[in-house]
Parts: C-alpha cells; sequence; structure tokens
C-alpha cells in the first residue's frame, strides 16, 4: 500500500497555515505558491500525476482538465459551497468524487449578507465616503435619509442553510422574511417566513430582493428588467450567490433611473473584472465576493475537506460529496 505522504496532491490556490500545514503531512503536496488563479490549462499540466486536486470557486475544472489528468485523479475538493465552477457531469464520467464545503461557512455568508442589507438600505457606501473626504458638514435633519429595515419585506431567493442563517438573523432586524424555494420548507424550518410558489411572487413582495440561491446555468440572468419591474418601486436587490444570476445591464439602468433604491453586491460577473459602471454609482454597496472569509470559517472549510478525504480512504461516504 501507498505510504500516505507518497500521495500526490495539487493545491490550486493558497489555503490557511493550518490547513495547509496539515495537507503538507497528509500529501506530497504541490502547491501554487503566488496564488495565482491558475487557467484551466495551466491546472492540467501542473496537476498532472495528482490523486487530488484542491480548488477554490476561481478554478473551472472543465471535461478536458477533468480528462487530462486521468487516470491519477480520484478526488476534487473544492473549498467552497458553490460548485458551478466544476463540470460535475464530467466528474462522474470519470468516477472522480468531488468534496465541498457546505454548512460551515452559513453563518459567516449569513453575516456578510446582512452587511450588504443594511448599507445598501442606509447607504453605507455614501455615509462613509462623506466622513473620509472631510465633506461632511455636520449632523442634519435631511441627511443621507435611508430605508429603514423594520417591517419591510425581505424576500430570499433560496432558503437553504444560508438563506435560513440569512432569516435568523433578518428577524432580529424586524424584517417580515418571504421565500422561493423548488420545494416548500417545514414549518419547523420556516420558522413563520411566508413561501411563494414562483419567483414572479416573491418578486412582487420584494422590498428587499435577495438572492442566496446556488449558482446553476440555468439561473444565469435570472434577475432581469422584467422581472426587476415586478419589484415594487424603490426596492433593493442584495446578491451573495454569483454574480451571473443578474443581468448587470437591467440592475445598473434600475439603479440609474431610481426605479431601485439600492444594491449590495457580493458577488460579479466575470469576477473580478465587474461591470465598471458598479463603480460609479453611490446607490451601490460593493464587497469583493467576502462571504466566508473569516479565518474560523475558511480553517473550517479546509478541516472540512480534510475529513471528507479521510472518510473516503476508510470506505465512508462523507457528509460534503458530490458525486
Ligand atoms: C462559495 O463557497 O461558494 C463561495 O462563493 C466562495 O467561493
Amino acid at each position: 500500500m501507498k505510504s500516505i505522504s507518497s500521495r500526490k496532491a495539487f493545491l490550486c490556490r493558497r489555503f490557511t497555515s493550518a490547513v495547509e500545514e496539515e495537507l503538507g503531512k497528509r500529501f506530497a503536496l504541490q502547491t501554487n505558491r503566488d496564488d495565482s488563479i491558475l487557467s484551466a490549462s495551466e491546472i492540467a499540466e501542473k496537476a498532472k500525476g495528482s490523486e487530488v486536486l484542491f480548488v477554490t470557486a476561481t478554478e473551472v475544472i472543465n471535461a478536458d482538465v477533468l480528462r487530462s489528468l486521468q487516470p491519477a485523479l480520484t478526488t476534487i475538493a473544492t473549498l467552497s459551497v458553490g460548485y458551478d465552477h466544476i463540470d460535475m457531469a464530467a466528474a462522474r464520467s470519470c468516477g472522480i468524487k468531488v468534496l465541498h464545503t457546505p454548512d460551515v461557512l452559513s453563518d459567516a455568508c449569513a453575516e456578510i449578507a446582512m452587511l450588504l442589507v443594511l448599507n445598501a438600505c442606509r447607504r453605507g457606501y455614501e455615509a462613509d465616503r462623506m466622513v473620509r473626504s472631510g465633506a461632511w458638514q455636520g449632523w442634519a435633519p435631511t441627511q443621507l435619509l435611508g430605508r429603514g429595515l423594520v417591517g419591510r419585506r425581505l424576500c430570499i431567493f433560496g432558503m437553504g442553510r444560508i438563506g435560513r442563517a440569512i432569516a435568523t438573523r433578518a428577524r432580529g432586524f424586524g424584517l417580515e422574511i418571504h421565500y422561493h424555494n423548488r420545494t416548500r420548507l417545514s414549518p419547523d424550518l420556516e420558522q413563520g417566513a411566508i413561501y411563494h410558489e414562483s419567483l414572479d411572487d416573491l418578486l412582487a413582495a420584494s422590498d428587499i430582493f435577495l438572492i442566496a440561491a446556488p449558482g446553476r446555468p440555468e439561473l444565469k440572468g435570472m434577475l432581469d428588467g422584467e422581472r426587476i419591474a415586478r419589484m415594487p418601486a424603490g426596492g433593493v436587490v442584495v446578491n451573495i450567490s454569483r454574480g451571473d444570476l443578474i443581468d448587470d445591464n437591467a440592475l445598473i439602468e434600475a439603479l440609474q433611473s431610481g426605479q431601485l433604491f439600492a444594491a449590495g453586491l457580493d458577488v460579479f460577473a466575470s469576477e473580478p473584472n465587474i461591470d465598471p459602471r458598479y463603480r460609479t454609482l453611490d446607490n451601490v454597496f460593493l464587497t469583493p465576493h467576502i462571504g466566508s472569509a473569516t479565518d474560523d470559517t475558511r480553517d473550517a472549510m479546509g478541516w472540512l475537506l480534510i475529513r471528507g478525504i479521510e472518510a473516503i480512504d476508510d470506505g465512508r461516504v462523507p457528509t460534503n460529496l458530490l458525486s
């Protein structure tokens, strides 16, 4: 039997030091030291002969990469809950197992969702800029008037683990929770949230429309001009899922015209090359895809992958196995 440390693994991005240290003990680990985002063909070349490939949402793992890493590659471990960057059908057909990191990041992502809701509704970007720039002339009765949260409807598209963690926090702010999912939740998970059978119904109730559904090809461009028009005038859009769920042209137009009050965005199409018009809008609060970015969470995500590989080695089925 192969000794554990002779198993080759390739780490596409830098993980936390505790996780990297552990991986170094368990594998003959090669690391993309400069933490650059590798293209599919670079991964195919650099990870040749690896049994395990550690990736994140920045790496595109398509059928060509998977085929080129055959027959050595048995497992892909992605430091993300989302797996839209991996061709799952190709992984299945190559017999490659895919592990991801659900649950451990739900609280951190819910915190960022609330940060976006608060900053979009209460004009966080403009407020910060006013103070930093020296433009602030002192308190004024009509200065930076925003939207209070109490009694408003927070409409969550995608009431999975992250959506429910957001709802828990949002209730504390006095928001009324509405949601749409492919299937309705049981009452104990709903916790009084109001279910809408269709996305269009949910949009019509959306004082704040918050996207927490996992990225999937069929959802691409889901929030387009027609759907934005279904929202009440002066609504707010928040996205912590994947940027390509939003039609940027439609959102930017609605923000420019005042049809929407504001948006809070943590994710963007074609990251990090976001639509430059977002940078010019005062009524958008922007964060650079930091939903799960806390040290504890990133450690926990790494450990979940390590435990998943351990389970596979022991012949058990890991809870975080996708295929
Ligand atoms: C996730 O876990 O999917 C986050 O978006 C980071 O990639």
